[in-house]
C-alpha cells in the first residue's frame, strides 16, 4: 500500500505572486536531500480559499500560512520529523 505523505502547495494565482515559485523548488530540494521521494506526495494544487494568507501548503492535511523562504525549513521539518528519523 502506498501511503505517502501528502505534500501540496497551493499553485492559485495569489499565492505565485506571493512567492510559491521559489518555495516550489526550496521544497523539492529538501525532498531530495533527504531522500524523501518515496515518502511524500508532493504535488501543486488549485486554489486553498485562504489567499490573503498565502503562500500557502497543506502537509499531512494541516494547512499552513504565510510560508516563506525562512520558515519552509522548520515547517517541514516540524512536518515531517518522524519520516525523517526513519530515513536513518
Ligand atoms: S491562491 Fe493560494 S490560497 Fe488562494
Amino acid at each position: 500500500m502506498n501511503h505517502r505523505r501528502e505534500l501540496i502547495i497551493c499553485l492559485g494565482s495569489s499565492c505565485f505572486s506571493r512567492g510559491n515559485s521559489s518555495l516550489l523548488k526550496i521544497i523539492q530540494r529538501y525532498i531530495n536531500l533527504h531522500g524523501l521521494s518515496e515518502k511524500v506526495h508532493f504535488k501543486g494544487d488549485h486554489c486553498f480559499g485562504s489567499c490573503s494568507e498565502g503562500p500557502s501548503l497543506k502537509i499531512g492535511g494541516k494547512l499552513y500560512h504565510q510560508v516563506s523562504d525562512e520558515n519552509i525549513h522548520s515547517i517541514l521539518g516540524e512536518a515531517l520529523h518522524d519520516l525523517l528519523k526513519q530515513e536513518k
